[in-house]
């Protein structure tokens, strides 16, 4: 690296050196060159007009050969050829030409430096002869003899072109003395230059294995030391945030590998990214491979729609799963996709085996109690009712008797609904479909309580749309359904208010609307009426509200594959909605 670092500064400065020389070559030449024109150009144009005159003083010159003889004669003193043309164009004399040749030239009229005398008094021209092989200099000027119009004279430039090559061939000459030297200065110059760079090489490969420890070497003031130091600052930075980044991971693996929840990370193309050691024992997973597609790892088919529809962007609802090789264990998974990062998606998975274990003894527990308490309540109600039949039974105990009746067929009723949930929640109350008259059973359902509803100077209506008359159903079943919603319609509703149960068809199924215009129901409390013992007045104690009629509603439509809802009528109280 040295080597070649050196090397570099080293043929720059021999390049830059070759340059200047190549250029100064080229520049002084040039400039001897056009010098040496200007001297020649005004040294013809002299004797030019020497020859002007001298002829302009000799008339006498008549003849071809007289001419001609002139132009020899005096090119003798001048340094080029002499050409003398006459007005219109035509040489009468020339120096380097015998009398008889001059016939055979050719009109020299059009000549630049010809038409430029003729127009000024004197023209230059420059350009190549093919008689003498050479570029030629001429100068014509204007004369008064009577025969000849112009005197001409012209000078090959092959001097001028000799001195130039003459000076460059010194210049040569000089440029192969100094080179040696220049690549001595140079290769002594670019010596440090070549160090420096290799201590901050040095320098630069200790920071990659991992030493950052301040080197003591200093950089130097230049650009060089410039570079060297913006370049340490990034490399320090650098090591700052990956020191930052390793203790932020190193510190989120131990979170991950810490939680109960299984989590699972895929990047946007689906190639698995982190997998903690929960969701590892979850999915079956021994080794984890990072980068491979989830769906090798995730081999469940609704959690791996669930990874996809996260990818897609969604948040797909929480699901529960089991895995084939162990159906005993109950998980929850949960997909989301990540915003930031390029996007992606987070799995996450809870193991609800023992929640669902728990759930499912609370639920044998009350089960077991329901059916426990049962007998014994029948046997106190026969009791009671025994001694009230008693004529001898004083009155006061008639009093007590009557409250302990009414009390245990509250417990009985209770009793009663907890075994059906228990039922319910175990799948043993089986559905048997079949075609129900929806009129005969709103009327039947309707008498049932007309006693209770005159009682309260409340009417009950019925309307059944024609299209709605037969609803595949369990017929015992939809009769509870309709008896509890219209039971608590008439509880709960004021007294002398309308109930009223509607039946129409709706996109092929058919709509049961319970209204009534009693009190209503608080919008908060609006989702939670079906819970367990939920009363939305928990002081209210009216015998038979249990708060377990509309958990069972729900179950029984659940049970139909239909929706049950409830809601406030915009013009005061309650309505139920079943869709079956
Ligand atoms: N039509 C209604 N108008 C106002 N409140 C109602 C209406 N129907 C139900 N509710 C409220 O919802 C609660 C739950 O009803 P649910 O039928 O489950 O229990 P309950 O009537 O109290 O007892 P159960 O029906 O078991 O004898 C009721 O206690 C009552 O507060
Ligand atoms: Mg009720």
């Amino acid at each position: 690296m040295r080597s070649r670092f050196r090397t570099k500064v080293f043929i720059a400065a021999l390049g830059a050196a070759s340059v200047a020389l190549l250029v100064g070559t080229l520049l002084v030449s040039w400039r001897a060159r056009d010098e040496q024109r200007n001297q020649i150009r005004a040294r013809l144009t002299n004797e030019a007009e020497l020859v002007a005159d001298l002829l302009g003083h000799a008339p006498g010159l008549r003849s071809a050969d007289e001419l001609d003889g002139e132009a020899d004669r005096l090119s003798r003193y001048m340094a080029g050829r002499v050409t003398f043309i006459a007005t219109d164009g035509r040489v009468v004399g020339d120096s380097t030409q015998t009398p008889a040749e001059l016939t055979q030239l050719d009109n020299h009229a059009n000549r630049p430096e010809v038409m430029d005398a003729r127009g000024t008094g004197l023209g230059v021209s420059q350009r190549y002869s093919t008689t003498v092989g050479a570029d030629l200099m001429y100068v014509a000027v204007r004369t008064t003899h009577p025969m000849v119009a112009y005197v001409r004279l012209a000078l090959p430039l092959t001097t001028v072109a000799g001195q130039i090559s003459a000076m460059r061939s010194v210049i040569v000459a000089a440029m192969t003395a100094t080179i040696p030297v220049a690549l001595v200065v140079a290769w002594l110059f670019s010596a440090p230059l070549g160090r420096r760079a290799q201590a901050i090489a040095a320098i630069a490969r200790r920071y990659a294995a991992g030493d950052m420890a301040v080197p003591a070497y200093d950089y130097g003031d230049d650009e060089l030391g410039t570079v060297a130091r913006a370049l340490d600052a990034s490399a320090r930075e650098l090591a700052r945030r990956v020191s930052e980044l390793t203790r932020d991971r190193a510190r989120m693996e131990a979170v991950l590998s810490g939680m109960v929840e299984g989590v699972l990370v895929v990047d946007r193309a689906g190639h698995l990214q982190t997998m903690n050691g929960a969701a590892r024992t979850m999915l079956r997973v021994e080794r984890p491979d990072l980068g491979r597609p989830y769906l090798e790892i995730i081999r469940h088919p609704d959690v791996a729609a669930q990874v996809a529809a996260a990818l897609e962007g969604h948040s797909p609802r929480r699901r529960e799963f089991s895995m084939v090789v162990d159906p005993s264990r109950t998980f929850v998974a949960g997909a989301a996709p990540v915003a930031a990062d390029g996007g992606g998606a987070v799995l996450v998975l809870h193991d609800i085996t023992d929640l669902r274990q728990a759930d499912q003894m609370r639920r044998d527990f009350v089960a077991n109690v329901s059916h426990e308490l049962r007998t014994p309540l029948t046997a106190i109600r026969g009791y009671v009712e025994a001694l009230l039949d008693e004529p001898d039974t004083p009155e006061h105990s008639r009093r007590f008797l009557d409250v302990i009746g009414r009390h245990s067929l509250r417990m009985e009723r209770l009793v009663t609904d907890l075994l059906r949930l228990a039922r319910l929640d175990a799948h043993q109350e089986p559905i048997e479909l079949a075609s129900c008259d929806v009129e005969q059973l709103l009327t039947t359902v309707a008498a049932d309580l007309e006693p209770t509803a005159t009682a309260k100077g409340q009417r009950i209506t019925i309307h059944v749309d024609d299209a709605a008359r037969r609803v595949q159903a369990d017929p015992g079943k939809l009769h509870d359904i309709l008896r509890n919603l219209m039971e608590n319609a008439v509880n709960y509703a004021t007294d002398r208010t309308e109930i009223s149960v509607r039946a129409t068809p709706v996109q092929g199924r058919i709509q049961f609307v319970v209204s009534d215009a009693g009190p209503g129901i608080p919008p908060e409390d609006l989702s939670r009426v079906f819970e367990r013992f939920y009363r939305v007045d928990k002081s209210r104690s009216r015998p038979g509200g249990t708060g377990l009629g509309l958990a069972i509603v729900k179950h029984l439509v659940e049970l139909h594959g239909g929706e049950v809802r409830a809601e406030n009528r915009p013009d005061g109280g309650a309505r139920f909605i079943v869709l079956i």
